[in-house]
């Protein structure tokens, strides 16, 4: 299917190994693009194979079955990965990690985006989920993201309105990919930065159970709640399926062990979803994102 680019397409490749969760089995078709050449000839392979597609940032909020998915899962690499200081604005490529981006920009003195310091995600994903913490989300800070439909080939720029960066959520087709975004920033000294981006890696270590294999929170907070309180609150700490359990550091932390498959954590995750709403009658919704589950 692949022939033409077949330097760039791999068939059967596993994804579990490249999400947090570690969760997972092949993707039909797996590319790494690590330039907008590599990335046109892909997308031009794709068109016209029916075949969905499913651009993976670094794996924090994505779980595939065991069986595998029927899919390109698409990677961007290389040059995407690049943070550059313009005059009024500091500009990444998708597959920046949001860490990096936070380092970068507080050690050129330009402050605002230190709560990307402790997510583990990408600039790309960052857009997709409107990812947030600690009081801010990206679109507090995105000024515009450069999207590619892969369907057309078309390039245009999006605001944050045209995006319509919600809680958690973005109008982003999964066919649509993200290039880069430009973030606003205020000067300041590096030193405030570095400050403000250790409080929150302290902070993140005595209320997460980092060093897991986890992909933050489970569940998106219902409105006024949060969906940890509730699931702690109900006694659900623990709770096991599979080599899956709900941490006890954090209830809206499900944490693998090494036998977990993706089902026993889809499973876990449905098992809570029902025991809150028959306690509560909230229904609370899956933050992290499910492919290959019925
Ligand atoms: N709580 C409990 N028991 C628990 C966990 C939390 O009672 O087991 C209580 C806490 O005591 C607190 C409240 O629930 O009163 C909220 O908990 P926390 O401050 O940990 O925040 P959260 O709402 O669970 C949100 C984001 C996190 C982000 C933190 C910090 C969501 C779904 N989660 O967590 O984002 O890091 O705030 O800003 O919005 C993520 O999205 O993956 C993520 C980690």
């Amino acid at each position: 299917m692949f022939e033409a680019v077949s330097d760039l397409v791999e068939s059967d490749v596993p994804v579990g190994p490249l999400t947090t969760y570690k969760l997972g089995g092949p993707a039909a078709f797996y590319a790494e693009a690590g330039d907008r050449d590599a990335l046109d000839r892909v997308l031009e392979a794709w068109r016209g194979t029916g075949l969905p597609m499913l651009v993976l940032g670094r794996g924090s909020n994505l779980v595939v079955h065991e069986d595998g998915i029927e899919a390109l899962v698409l990677r961007l690499t290389g040059a995407f990965g690049e943070v550059t200081l313009d005059p009024d604005s500091v500009r990444a490529g998708a597959a920046v990690r949001l860490p990096q981006l936070a380092r970068a920009a507080v050690a050129g003195g330009r402050l605002g985006l230190e709560f990307y310091v402790g997510i583990p995600g990408s600039v790309g994903g960052a857009i997709r989920q409107n990812a947030g913490g600690h009081g801010r989300e990206t679109r507090d800070v995105l000024i515009d993201a450069t999207v590619l439909d892969a369907s057309s080939g078309d390039v245009e720029a999006r605001s944050v309105a045209d995006l319509d960066l919600g809680y958690r959520h973005s109008a982003l087709a999964a066919h649509e990919v993200v290039l880069q975004a430009r973030f606003a920033f205020e000067d300041g000294d590096p030193g405030v930065g570095e400050v403000r981006m250790r409080e929150i890696t302290r902070w993140r270590r005595e209320h997460q159970p980092g060093g897991t294999y986890n992909a933050g929170s489970v569940f998106k907070n219902p409105p006024g709640d949060s969906a940890g309180r509730i699931i702690d609150a109900l006694g659900l700490k623990g709770t096991t399926v599979g080599d899956v359990a709900v941490s006890d550091k954090h209830a809206n932390f499900f944490v693998a062990g090494p036998e977990a498959t993706g089902s026993d954590l889809y499973r876990l995750v449905q098992e809570v979803r029902a025991r809150v709403y028959e306690s509560t009658g909230v229904m609370l919704e899956p933050e992290i994102q499910f492919e290959g589950f019925a």
